[in-house]
């Protein structure tokens, strides 16, 4: 579904990315993990379209996506849902998810059915339906950000950091419903500083670390010892004795 070989992408003179190869198969949910600063949100905006690559190839489902737009993209099928959440705050629950849809050509009948399953996956949504997007709770606006990414009608999903921030009983509601797209068979690519969680939703897991990755694997793979801790904060220097 997603094919990213040797990305390279920064911001001015400062490159973020090096070199960064990973993939998404169809179907599937790869993830991300790394610390602060790594380059997690700058690698699902490059993929977005939002940064530039520098080098490197990124094909979503057979076809490079060049220079493309994050709008053009989203209208093939690839939807971010951005850190922060990033929801219209001034807008209802019910226009920020109308908005999303009709950005993406899908109106009356069709933008109905997208409404009725999205407010399948998380309920609460239909019942704040009316409310201002920013008087909702954290886990509410988090909620309603994958709301609107999938009335675009995704065929990728690519997701910053969807437990941030959120207390755990409320990471658990948000990862139910990811549970529940990928077993419809919801292609994701998760970036995620909770290890924990991406472990146990991810087929493959891709480590990144200072822009690079450091190890890659499904999770029993790289779970073993401390390789993910190794790689996830770096070679560690051995002092000489
Ligand atoms: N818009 C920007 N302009 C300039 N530099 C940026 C911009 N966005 C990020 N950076 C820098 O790029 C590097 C990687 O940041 P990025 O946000 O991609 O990391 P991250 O892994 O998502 O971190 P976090 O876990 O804190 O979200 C950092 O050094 C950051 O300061
Ligand atoms: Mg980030």
């Amino acid at each position: 579904m997603l094919e990213v070989s040797g990305l390279h992408a920064g911001y001015g003179s400062s490159n973020v990315l090096h070199d960064v190869s990973l993939d998404v198969a169809s179907g599937a949910v790869s993830a991300v993990v790394g610390p602060n600063g790594a380059g997690k949100s700058t690698l699902l905006n490059t993929i977005a379209g939002a940064v530039r690559p520098r080098r490197g190839t990124i094909v979503f489902d057979g076809a490079s996506t060049g220079r493309a737009a994050p709008e053009d993209l989203a209208a093939q099928g690839i939807a971010l849902v951005p850190e922060g959440r990033r929801i219209f705050a001034g807008l209802t629950v019910g226009d920020n998810l109308k908005v999303a849809a009709v950005s993406c050509g899908h109106r009356g009948a069709e933008l109905e059915a997208l409404r009725e399953e999205v407010f399948a996956l998380f309920p609460v949504l239909k019942e704040r339906l009316g409310s201002a997007g920013g008087s909702l709770s954290g886990g509410q606006q988090q909620q309603l950000a994958l709301g609107r990414a999938l009335m675009t009608k995704p065929r990728l999903l690519l997701l910053d950091e969807p437990s941030l921030g959120l207390a755990p009983r409320v990471v658990d509601t948000v990862y139910e419903g990811l549970a529940t797209l990928r077993a419809r068979g919801m292609s994701m690519l998760l970036v995620e500083q909770n290890v924990g969680r991406a472990l146990e939703l991810a087929q493959h897991v891709f480590v990144l670390s200072s822009g690079r990755v450091t190890l890659s694997g499904t999770p029993a793979e790289v779970d073993v010892g401390d390789r993910l801790e190794q790689a996830y904060f770096g070679v560690r220097e051995t002092m000489p004795s």
